[in-house]
C-alpha cells in the first residue's frame, strides 16, 4: 500500500522507484511533497537490498518547482527557518548511500531541477525543458541548489542557465553537461533499462564508497558556505 499522497513508491530487485504524484499541479513542490521525499529517501538509505534509486514522475511533467502558491498563514521567520524542508529534502537524495538517477520528463523547472542536480546521473525525454525561474520571480537559489548546478554545469554554464531564467531543451542540456542522455520518448524504457544494468552489476559497496567519497569532494566546501542560502531567502523576501 502506498502511504505518500504526493509521491509513489514501488521496489524492485535492487532498485527502488520514487514517482512525483501530483500530475495536476505539475508536481510542483509542496512541502507535503518534500517531506514525503525525505521520508522516503531516509527509508531506502537503511535498506541493504537496494543499490539503484530512480526518481521520476507518474505524469508527463517531472515538476514545474517550488510550489509558489504554498503560503501558511501564522507563521514567523523562524517557524520557516526550521522547517526549510527543500533543503532537507535535497539533503535526503545527496545522503542516499544507493546511486540516484533522475528520469525527467517535460517541465523540470527551479526546485524540480534542483531535485534533478542532487542525483548520481539525469536522463531525460528529448522535448524536456529543464531551468530556473528563481531569478524572475525575484529569488535567490536556495535548496543547495547553486554548487549542484554548478557541478554538473560548470561555472560558466551555470551562471548562464540560473542568470538567464531560460528554459533549454533536453538536447541543449545535454550539450552543457547537465544531462547523462536524451531519449526518444519510444526508448524511455529501453534507456532507463541500459542506466539501470550498467551499474546493477557493480559491487555495492564500492558504489557506495565512491560515491559518498566523491560527494564529499565536490561539497565540503560549499557545505559550510550555503548554510546561509536559505536566511538570504528569508530575508529578502521580508522586505
Ligand atoms: N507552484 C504551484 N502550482 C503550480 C506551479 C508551481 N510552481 N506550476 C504549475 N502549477 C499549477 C498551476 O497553478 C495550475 O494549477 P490550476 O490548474 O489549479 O490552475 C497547474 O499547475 C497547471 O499549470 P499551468 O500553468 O496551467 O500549465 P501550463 O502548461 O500552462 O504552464 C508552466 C506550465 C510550467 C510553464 C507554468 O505552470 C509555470 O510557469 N509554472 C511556474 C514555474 C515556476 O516559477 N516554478 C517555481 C520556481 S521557484
Amino acid at each position: 500500500m502506498n502511504i505518500y499522497k504526493n509521491i509513489s513508491i514501488t521496489k524492485k530487485t535492487q532498485v527502488c522507484y520514487i514517482s512525483l504524484n501530483n500530475p495536476k499541479k505539475l508536481n510542483a513542490l509542496n512541502s507535503v511533497t518534500l517531506k514525503e521525499i525525505s521520508k522516503a529517501c531516509e527509508e531506502i538509505a537503511l535498506n541493504k537490498k537496494i543499490k539503484i534509486v530512480v526518481i521520476s514522475s507518474t505524469s508527463k511533467n517531472f515538476s514545474a518547482g517550488a510550489d509558489i502558491t504554498e503560503i501558511k498563514k501564522n507563521k514567523t521567520l523562524e517557524d520557516y527557518w526550521h522547517e526549510n524542508y527543500g533543503r532537507k529534502c535535497i539533503n535526503s537524495i545527496l545522503n542516499l548511500p544507493q546511486l540516484s538517477i533522475c528520469m525527467i520528463e517535460g517541465y523540470c523547472l527551479g526546485g524540480g531541477a534542483v531535485i534533478a542536480s542532487a542525483c548520481d546521473f539525469r536522463i531525460a525525454e528529448k522535448n524536456s525543458l529543464i531551468g530556473y525561474p528563481e531569478i524572475e520571480l525575484g529569488m535567490n537559489l536556495s535548496w543547495f541548489g547553486l554548487p549542484l548546478a554548478i557541478s554538473c554545469l560548470g561555472l560558466s554554464e551555470a551562471k548562464h542557465v540560473i542568470l538567464s531564467g531560460e528554459k533549454f531543451n533536453a538536447l541543449e542540456m545535454q550539450n552543457k553537461g547537465f544531462l547523462n542522455e536524451t531519449f526518444d520518448l519510444d526508448d524511455k524504457n529501453k534507456c532507463l533499462k541500459k542506466w539501470i544494468s550498467k551499474f546493477k552489476k557493480m559491487p555495492g559497496l564500492q558504489l557506495k564508497m565512491i560515491k559518498k567519497s566523491a560527494n564529499e569532494l565536490a561539497f565540503a566546501q560549499a557545505k559550510s558556505i550555503m548554510h546561509m542560502e536559505f536566511d538570504q531567502f528569508l530575508l529578502s523576501r521580508n522586505n
